[in-house]
């Protein structure tokens, strides 16, 4: 692809908008900051800034452009990248592929679409037809899943070795289809294996119900001994973003219309036993904690979500994780009994009681929250006095006068010291604090910590790397400055990545997003730091004469120091010799430095 077309497309969003899909981010001075989504982190020091349209993390010290930022976030090549951003814009691309297959350019990647379509039917078809495929049969029956369901979830079976879906693929589909499918991994002797093997496979779908991935089961016994993971779910490709879709959305969604609802729930083995109990409007993320991604999804759908997520320790820290970022939609809350999870109590109990469990006893956010904050220690003062005031904020900030006082009358109930009007004292000082700092929703200790005012300070510079980003910032909005530089055939860099942008500029006049990304990460880290570099739109007079001298006098420096450094050694190995020729070297250059 040309590099106009790729700077049209960068220019086509805006960054901002980009990451604030992904990361909640909050306007801060001239930037924007957020979480970082790359390293675990508790206060915010991911910046992106818009006038430049990139990020940089001063806590990990990464960085880079929207194409850099969809790489890294949803693990796709640099090409997919590119891809995602021209399609959000609707900007066609010329997409290079033979005669045979521009017939079906409807949509740019119709051939994964296809493979995809084909590798579920194929995947089928050994599950219902072949003897390995009965024996899989039969442990999903086992579990409980009959021929219909199997169907209606369109499950499937990889063969158990080699690349027997390669091979039925060939003849369809181009080399650079199947493999940006993810469907095959190459090994190192060069041959091509099928990614999934002798696992039961479970199609995921996109909204429109194309099928964009798969995930696959073990199911022997012999698998579970290997301790071989699970679960194991395709890739990242240009069409699977595993933050964002949701499994059986796309066969869920009359029912969740119907119902004005939806149930999320932890496993795909879930969603499946709500469908054998009656309840259809049921997904689940997969394998991912909930994202916000995920959120705004699910939110185009239904503003009514039940949580449905296991009855283990695990499970209710994820509920009470997810309650975080569901703030903005109405919140039913079921709990399973005995640490199980729906799939586990349909099977101890029956269809009609799980049926039960999920429409009859669901719980406010709020209860939920005064089950799951309960200290142990219930007797200590305390422990009472800290629990009233985790959920004294929660509890004010709901909206009807009659359920807060039913919950304040739970917790009175609870607690040996406080009795009610303790608690309503409590909830109505939270009201009050909580108005003065001009809050109006319910923000909680589980809510995020305020953002601070100012950035962190970027990571220490040496003196002679920020010379040089003076520098290579100077010729990048100069093209006569860079000139001037191409011409002085004896000017390098000293920073070994400074150099290798130095080249390219030379090059090419630019460095475009796709010359970058064929760079090293350190290479793409120093081009954003020399972006970050604030100066004026007009050169001074002396302006680069100055940093230059500052630039001579650090090398010399340096390379004083690496004189010296020979110096010991050369005496500490008793070669004298060595030793005379480096001290004279480095009193004729600090008489040069005089
Ligand atoms: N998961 C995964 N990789 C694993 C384990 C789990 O991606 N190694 C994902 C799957 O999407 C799975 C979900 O996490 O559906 C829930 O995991 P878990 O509760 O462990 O599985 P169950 O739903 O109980 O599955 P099963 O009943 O088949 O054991
Ligand atoms: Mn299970």
């Amino acid at each position: 692809m040309e590099k106009e077309k790729i700077s049209e497309i960068k220019d086509s969003v805006n960054i901002v908008d980009v990451i604030g899909e992904s990361v909640a981010l909050t306007k801060a001075g001239r930037n924007f900051l957020g979480l970082c989504p790359f390293h675990g982190e508790k206060t915010p020091s991911f910046n992106v800034v818009e006038d430049k349209q990139f990020y940089h993390c001063f806590g990990c010290g990464r960085s880079g452009d929207v194409f850099k930022f969809i790489e890294d976030y949803r693990g796709v090549t640099f090409m997919d990248a590119v891809r995602i951003v021209a399609e959000r814009s609707g900007l066609a691309l010329e997409i290079e592929e033979g005669p045979s297959q521009q017939a079906r350019r409807s949509h740019p990647h119709q051939g994964l679409y296809d493979i995809h379509q084909e590798a579920a039917k194929f995947y089928h078809a050994i599950l219902m037809t072949t003897t390995m495929g009965e024996e899989a049969r039969s442990y999903l029956h086992q579990r409980g899943l009959t021929d219909e369901v199997i169907q209606h979830f369109h499950l499937g079976l990889a063969p158990r070795e080699g690349n027997y879906l390669y091979q039925s693929m060939q003849q369809k589909f181009s080399e650079q289809t199947m493999m940006d499918s993810g469907l095959f991994n190459l090994a190192e002797d060069n041959l091509v294996y099928d990614a999934f093997q002798d696992r039961i496979v479970f199609p995921l779908t996109n909204d429109q119900g194309q099928v964009i991935a798969f995930s696959g089961r073990i199911w022997r016994q012999n698998q579970q001994e290997q301790k071989l993971a699970k679960y194991k779910n395709s890739r990242s490709t240009a069409i699977f973003n595993k933050s964002y879709e949701l499994y059986h959305l796309d066969k869920a969604k009359a029912s969740i219309k119907k119902n004005h609802e939806v149930y999320l729930m932890e496993g795909f083995m879930d969603v499946i036993a709500a469908y054998r109990a009656g309840i259809e409007n049921a997904v689940a993320s997969m394998g991912t904690a909930l994202t916000r991604e995920h959120v705004s999804h699910l939110s185009k759908y239904s503003k009514r979500l039940i949580l449905s997520y296991d009855g283990d320790r695990a499970g209710q820290a994820a509920t009470a994780k997810a309650l975080e970022e569901l703030q903005d939609l109405s919140i039913e809350i079921v709990q399973i009994p005995n640490q199980m999870d729906p799939d586990e109590f349909i099977a101890k109990n029956s269809a009609e009681d799980l049926q039960n469990l999920l429409t009859k006893t669901r719980i406010s956010n709020v209860e939920f929250l005064i089950g799951y904050l309960k200290p142990e220690n219930i007797e200590n003062l305390q422990a009472q006095i800290e629990f009233v005031e985790s959920l004294a904020p929660i509890i004010a900030g709901v909206q009807s006068i009659t359920a807060q006082n039913s919950y304040i009358y739970m917790l009175a109930e609870l607690l040996p010291d406080f009795d009610y009007q303790q608690v309503e004292q409590a909830v109505n000082n939270s009201r009050l604090s909580s108005r003065q700092a001009g809050e109006t929703t319910y923000s909680s200790s589980l809510a995020p910590a305020p953002l601070p005012h100012d950035l962190p300070l970027a990571k220490h510079l040496s003196r002679l790397h920020k010379a040089e980003n003076h520098l290579l910032s100077r010729m990048i909005s100069h093209p006569m400055i860079l000139n001037d530089y191409r011409l002085r055939e004896d000017f390098t860099f000293d920073t070994a990545e400074l150099q290798v942008l130095f080249e390219i500029l030379k090059e090419n006049g630019e460095v475009t997003p796709q010359d970058l990304s064929q760079q090293s990460e350190a290479v793409q880290q120093a081009w954003y730091l020399v972006l970050e570099e604030d100066l004026p739109e007009e050169v001074a007079t002396e302006e680069l004469a100055e940093v230059e001298a500052t630039r001579d006098k650090e090398l010399l420096r340096k390379d004083n120091q690496l004189i010296s450094k020979n110096v010991r050694e050369a005496s500490h190995k008793g070669d004298h010799d060595a030793a005379i020729q480096e001290i004279e070297r480095l009193i004729a250059q600090k008489r040069r430095m005089e």
